[in-house]
This record gives structure tokens, C-alpha cells and sequence, in this order.
């Protein structure tokens, strides 16, 4: 009889895990940039200090990419140097804000894979804003590999019971997406990508459910702005995670008290 063969394993690596963080949080995500909203993002930042929260992650659409957009709607996508120039003080602000800043990856960071071919990614850009920023302000270059994570997944886990997510799916139903991920996931959810700020609990009842807004400025956004469209309202957010508290920071909260806090510093 025929000697009996079996599979070897294969020698193709395993993936890494998605990274499992810890601990307070600002949760923030979609800044767009450099079509941020600078009165979000000083929001954000206002109630960090206040909240004396040292780590911040980005669930994906920090920056937008433009010159690497395969849509047809824009026809001028610019050059990286324009785009790199526009956010330089940014990604320094944020860099600065933070003791640990961790960057999910997300449609728009996938753009530049995509654009070349897998030789260069968002981290490598990234880099290269701030690096950019330092050299042309004279400034020293912070220590980025202690500071910054970078991570391909485009998700992580929080704590263990909380998913970090920027889907691939959208819907026009608020909340619906962050749904389907805590049925599936079996966690609690903070989902990006839809730009609207809304929380609740999933239909089982079990899980929390949060579509975290953005810290984008529509007004900026060209594809948002020359079409009408049936597409829903959009609403600016972040969250903050604290003391294994929840909070979902929006546009009808009092904002009066934190507005004056960094328009009387500027
Ligand atoms: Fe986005
Ligand atoms: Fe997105």
C-alpha cells in the first residue's frame, strides 16, 4: 500500500494580534486632516487637560490623502508636499498633546498602499509630516517610536470588553453598523467611519454601542459640499474612557466653559 501523506504546516507567518490597550483614553477619530475642524480638535484636546488623560487613540481617517483619492468627483488631488505642508502643525499638536498616541488604519490610510503599490504606508507618512514640521520650524524631532504606535489592523480592543473599530461598512441607519459589530464581536463598541456622534446599547440590551463623530470640518470637505445628496447629517465627537466610564462627547453639549479655555490661550 502507498505510504500515507500528510500536510506539513504551512511556513506562511501568522499575523499579529490587534493590539489590546489599557487604561484612560481621549478616543478620537476621521480629523481628516488637513480638513480638521481646529475647534474639535481643541476641544478634544481641552478636555483631556482637564481630565489629566495622557493617552490618546485614533480610530482611523486621521489624515485624508488626497492625492492618492480613486474617486473621479475631485479632479485636483494635489501633491503629497501640499498636503504634508497643510497638516504639519497637527500632527505636531497632537504629537505634543499626548504621552502615548496609538493610529489605527482605516480606508483613507489604506489609500496609500493602495497608490503605491504596498512600497509605502500611512506610518511612513506620518513620520514624514512631522519630521517635515521639525525641520522647517527648527524644532527638535520628538522621540516618535517611544510616543507614537502605529497599527494595520483597523481595529483594537480597549480593556478587553470594548472593540475600537473603523468598518468598512456604513449605513444610513445611525448606529446600526456599531450593532452588527457588538452581535458579531460579542463586546461593547466604539465605531468610527460614519461621522456621527450617537450612543446607545445594542438590540440584544447587553452591549454599549457608540458612533464616536469626528474632529473633521465638513464645510472643507470638497466631495461633501458640491453634491446634495440623501446621505444623513454628519455630528462632531470623541470620547473620553475614563475610570472604565464611557463618555461621548458632542455638539449639544454646554461647549461654552472649554470654548473659552483655548480661545483665551490663543
Ligand atoms: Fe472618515
Ligand atoms: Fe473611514
Amino acid at each position: 500500500m502507498a505510504r500515507p501523506y500528510w500536510f506539513p504546516e504551512t511556513s506562511v507567518q501568522k499575523l499579529p494580534e490587534p493590539l489590546n490597550l489599557k487604561g484612560d483614553k481621549i478616543i478620537v477619530a476621521d480629523a481628516h486632516a488637513p480638513t480638521y475642524s481646529a475647534l474639535w480638535a481643541n476641544r478634544m484636546l481641552a478636555v483631556a487637560r482637564n481630565h489629566k488623560i495622557k493617552e490618546c487613540v485614533c480610530i482611523g481617517d486621521m489624515l485624508t490623502v488626497k492625492w492618492a483619492n480613486h474617486w473621479d468627483s475631485e479632479a485636483d488631488k494635489g501633491k503629497w508636499s501640499e498636503e504634508a505642508q497643510l497638516m504639519g502643525a497637527f500632527w505636531w499638536t497632537l504629537i505634543h498633546s499626548f504621552e502615548e498616541l496609538t493610529l489605527l488604519f482605516s480606508n483613507h490610510c489604506r489609500r496609500v498602499n493602495r497608490a503605491t503599490n504596498g512600497r509605502v504606508d500611512a506610518d511612513t507618512l506620518i513620520n514624514d509630516i512631522i519630521m517635515r514640521f521639525a525641520l522647517e520650524n527648527n524644532y527638535a524631532i520628538p522621540p516618535l517610536r517611544d510616543r507614537l504606535t502605529t497599527s494595520q489592523f483597523s481595529y483594537s480592543y480597549l480593556d478587553d470588553d470594548w472593540l475600537l473599530c473603523h468598518p468598512v461598512q456604513s449605513s444610513v441607519n445611525k448606529l446600526k453598523v456599531a450593532n452588527d459589530l457588538s452581535q458579531r464581536w460579542r463586546r461593547n463598541v466604539i465605531a468610527a467611519h460614519s461621522h456621527a456622534a450617537t450612543l446607545g446599547y445594542s438590540r440584544c440590551g447587553e452591549f454599549q454601542i457608540i458612533d464616536c463623530g469626528g474632529l473633521y470640518d465638513e464645510d472643507r470637505m470638497m466631495w461633501r459640499q458640491i453634491d446634495r445628496t440623501t446621505a444623513p447629517a454628519w455630528k462632531n465627537g470623541f470620547v473620553v474612557y475614563k475610570n472604565g466610564f464611557m463618555t461621548l462627547c458632542h455638539p449639544s453639549m454646554e461647549w461654552t466653559p472649554i470654548d473659552k479655555m483655548f480661545e483665551e490661550e490663543v
